[in-house]
């Protein structure tokens, strides 16, 4: 039993308020102007990657915008955004005389979008915003109003008040979280995914399922977050491989924005060890988050499994497999074989030689504190070693 009723992209629309105002559907981006005079926005700037840069979209929304403002286009984000990046980008928000941002792409862009409007409201250095620092300036807001526009299924961080910046000197990818971040409106509009290529499609919704897995798993009452993420991870596992399969299936282009929505609601629980050791891979060779989530997944299931074989096996029921984890960890597998994951971390450069190093920089991570099952040094290395 599922509750999938819709298939036609009239159909695959609606406009929610949890966790703040989504527009949701395709086409929908035709919205913008109404909701930039909703918000007295009128000279915003569109932070967005290089990336995403190389592609018709930032300009056509820029193109959008302009119906109803004067907005600049600052496409500085690298795939990792740097805190000089945010640096750089607010200096662009004040030489335009900005009043609002514009966060459009996937993680990168959305991000570094956020980052910009904490930094260009609250002045000062932006590490202070770093977790566990930030727990010290929450009193502190921005003003600069948000509007985040999605372009990838996955990552979830239009629904965030945080955002992942790295600082190349240490290096670490450092969790920035004010609850000012919250983007004010998103408009996920599943139309601007249609061209996502087969490996970004697998790699970001992968990072959806990671989202939705991980949250579910950690050891925290909150029911709601709790069927959000179980009904996530269906709905990763029915419509990521049509969505790779087949890029124009708007019915799974738009389930999987929702899946990617559903993991970044139900995470607010906390995440675990796939996160951390992800952030610290990301940190220092570089790849691709959604990408080294999908192949850490499987090693970080089986490391946690004395302490989450019961929620497996109930989710596996939920899915309507054998009520057991090894059922589960099939599934998982196949679809991480049908969507083209590598099965090694080796695969995706990162080194042997560095496994005690990226050990040390994960331990730290926010998400290792609410893995199921406790971590320390050895455990972090004993998985890396699992997935080489
Ligand atoms: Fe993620």
């Amino acid at each position: 039993m599922t509750f999938w009723r819709f298939s036609a992209a009239e159909d695959l629309r609606g406009d929610w308020f949890f966790p703040t105002e989504v527009r949701f559907g395709a086409g929908r981006i035709s919205e913008l102007p109404l909701i930039l005079e909703h918000l007295g926005i009128r000279r915003p700037l569109i932070v967005t990657d290089r990336g995403l840069a190389a592609t018709p979209i930032p300009n056509r929304v820029t193109e959008i915008a302009a119906s109803a403002s004067i907005p600049i286009l600052w496409p500085g984000a690298d795939q990792n955004p740097t805190g000089q990046q945010v640096t750089e980008g607010v200096a662009a928000f004040h030489l335009h005389e900005a009043d609002g941002v514009i966060a459009l792409g996937g993680g990168s862009g959305l991000d570094c979008g956020k980052s910009v409007a904490l930094l260009a409201g609250c002045g000062g250095d932006l590490w202070r915003f770093a977790y566990p620092r930030s727990l010290e300036h929450q009193h502190e807001r921005t003003t600069v109003p948000i509007i985040a526009i999605p372009t990838t299924a996955g990552t979830g961080a239009e629904v965030e008040a945080s955002g992942i910046i790295t600082d190349p000197l240490k290096p670490v990818k450092a969790g920035i979280v004010n609850a000012s971040m919250l983007p004010r409106v998103v408009i996920a509009d599943p139309e601007l995914t249609l061209s996502l290529p087969p490996n970004l499609t697998a790699w970001t919704g992968m990072d959806a399922l990671s989202h939705n897995l991980e949250a579910l798993l950690v050891r925290q009452f909150h029911p709601m977050a709790d069927a959000i993420g179980a009904e996530g991870i269906r709905i990763c596992h029915a419509f990521l491989p049509r969505a790779v399969a087949n890029g124009g299936d708007i019915t799974a282009r738009s389930y999987m924005m929702a899946a990617a929505i559903m993991g970044a609601t139900s995470f607010v629980k906390g995440l675990g060890a796939m996160h951390a050791l992800s952030h610290a891979i990301g940190a220092l060779v570089g790849a691709q988050h959604g990408l080294t989530n999908a192949v850490l997944m499987p090693h970080v299931l089986r490391f946690n499994r004395p302490a989450v074989e019961k929620p497996i096996s109930e989710l596996a029921r939920f899915l309507e497999l054998d009520a057991s984890f090894d059922a589960y960890l099939a599934e998982l597998m196949e679809l991480s074989r049908r969507v083209g994951i590598p099965a090694r971390i080796t695969e995706i450069g990162v080194r042997r030689q560095d496994f005690e190093r990226l050990a040390t920089m994960a331990l730290p991570d926010f998400n290792a504190g609410c893995n199921p099952r406790p971590l320390d040094q050895p455990a972090l290395v004993s998985i890396l070693e699992a997935a080489s």
